[in-house]
Formats: structure tokens, C-alpha cells, sequence
């Protein structure tokens, strides 16, 4: 059994956890860079919690600034074993509407101006990424929403997109032609460093557009993205602190290996 400590990223319009007991900002210093802010300790109920505001607070850094291994070295460095990313995406399917959250089990990464890995030339790894959600975390997600009454999609594909500038219409309509669910500029390659740092990742992903592909709907505003992060976020506060109270001491193994994943990753010989 793994003692939990629960890490939570927040993503735009998220930027602290109110309810947090005993809470207190405290630097975390990384070899890796400089993650987005100083991170807020405290706990609800009996659960550690961590929460990280991942453009940092003010939302000083664009998806393509934000120092991801720095993040996720000092989530693990702070004990983090469970990562929940708070996330707003952009809707790639009809039945997806602004204000539902879905917790996405799959992930295209186009991100190509980010470091995406902690293993480089000298330790060489390749970590499994076949299923870079974590099951027991979504279930205990769709457990609190469900507690909540908050509606929510189970499964589903986000595509990650380098950005800020939001896709053309014809981009959009690629996404869509792939299957992909929602859309953001994110969850990789922080879902790939979780797993490199055998951290068990898991998304809520909070829908607040139609991209720009729905005949129906005018194509996506920072305007229209905060009003409905607005209005979600009771929502998603309440499905954060639920979460958290319910949030098991500690837990069996994960099933898709999230906290061994690199048992049979790394190819680089011992040095003697
Ligand atoms: N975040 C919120 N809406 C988005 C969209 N349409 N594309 C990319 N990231 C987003």
C-alpha cells in the first residue's frame, strides 16, 4: 500500500485552493528550472494536499513558458504520489458542452517547443505511455463527482497543442477527423513527466468552447473561455475538495504500473 499525498495542478482560473487546512505557499527548488510558483501546502480532512497553479498566480506564463519538469520534480520532490490536472479544453465533439468536465484517459501530443522528458543523453529511458491515465485516480474523480451531482464524461482523447495562438478552422477540423474529444495546450508533456516521475496522473478537463469548428458557435475568446471558467468554478472547487476529503490513505498498487514505470524503462548501463 502507498501513502497518498494528493497533488493538484490548476490550470487557467484556478490559481488556489480555498478550504485548504493549515495552508502555506513554500518554495520548492529544482535542478530542472523554475516551476511556476511557490507551491501551497496544507490538507482537507485527513489527505495531504499539494496544489501547484500552473500558469502561476497572475497567469504569468503561457502553456509554452511553463517549466513542466521543474513542475513535476517539485511535486514529487514535495511527496506528491497522485496528480490531478485542473484543465480548460476546448470542445471537439457535438455532445461535449461548455461547462461539462471530462476526465480523458488518452492524449495526442503536438507540442514540439517544450523539454519533454528528464531523460536525456548520459541516462536513457523510454517509459511505457500506452495508457498515461491512472485508473484508481479516475475512478475516485468520477467517485466525488458523482457525490457532487456534477456531470461529467468518462474516457475520452485530448489533443495537446503547442499555442497560445488558438487552431485554425481547418486544424480543428483535423482534430476532429482523428476522434479527439477536447482540446488544450497542457497536459503534455506534464502527463509524460508524471510517468517518467512514477507519479499516477489523472485530468479533469473543463469544457469552455467549441474550438472553432461548430457552425453553431462562434469561434473561441479568451473572453468566452473565462466566463465560462466562471461560471464552472464552484463546480470545480467543490469537485476538488470532495475529491480530497474522500481521497483514500493510501492505496494498492496502480494498475497500469503508474508508480513503477520505470522498473523496466531505463537502458543506460550502471556506472561501475
Ligand atoms: N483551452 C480552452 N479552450 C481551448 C481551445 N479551444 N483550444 C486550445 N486550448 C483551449
Amino acid at each position: 500500500m502507498t501513502k497518498a499525498v494528493l497533488g493538484i495542478i490548476g490550470g487557467s482560473g484556478l490559481y488556489d485552493l480555498p478550504g485548504l487546512e493549515d495552508a502555506e505557499w513554500r518554495s520548492v527548488k529544482s535542478p530542472w528550472g523554475t516551476p511556476s510558483d511557490q507551491l501551497r501546502f496544507g490538507r482537507i480532512g485527513t489527505t495531504p494536499i499539494v496544489f501547484l497553479p500552473r500558469h502561476g498566480r497572475g497567469h504569468r506564463l503561457s502553456p509554452s513558458g511553463i517549466d513542466y519538469r521543474a513542475n513535476i520534480d517539485a511535486l514529487k520532490r514535495a511527496g506528491v504520489t497522485d496528480l490531478v490536472s485542473v484543465s480548460a479544453v476546448g470542445s471537439l465533439k457535438q455532445e461535449l458542452y461548455p461547462g461539462d468536465f471530462v476526465l480523458v484517459d488518452q492524449f495526442i501530443d503536438k507540442t514540439h517547443a517544450r523539454a519533454s522528458s528528464f531523460f536525456e543523453n548520459g541516462c536513457v529511458a523510454h517509459v511505457s505511455m500506452a495508457h498515461p491515465v491512472a485508473p484508481l485516480l479516475v475512478e475516485v474523480i468520477r467517485h466525488a463527482a458523482e457525490a457532487e451531482e456534477i456531470g461529467h464524461h468518462v474516457g475520452g482523447t485530448y489533443v495537446a497543442m503547442e499555442g497560445p495562438q488558438f487552431s485554425s478552422a481547418a486544424e480543428s477540423h483535423l482534430h476532429r477527423s482523428w476522434g479527439a474529444d477536447v482540446i488544450g495546450m497542457t497536459n503534455m508533456p506534464e502527463a509524460k513527466l508524471a510517468r517518467e516521475a512514477e507519479i499516477a496522473y489523472a485530468t479533469v478537463a473543463m469544457v469552455t468552447d467549441y474550438d472553432c469548428w461548430h457552425p453553431g458557435h462562434a469561434a473561441v475568446t479568451v473572453d468566452q473561455v473565462i466566463a465560462v471558467l466562471r461560471d464552472n468554478a464552484d463546480k470545480a472547487q467543490r469537485l476538488v475538495s470532495r475529491l480530497a476529503r474522500d481521497f483514500p490513505a493510501d492505496h494498492p498498487p496502480c494498475p497500469i504500473g503508474s508508480d513503477r514505470a520505470l522498473d523496466h524503462a531505463i537502458l543506460t548501463a550502471p556506472s561501475a
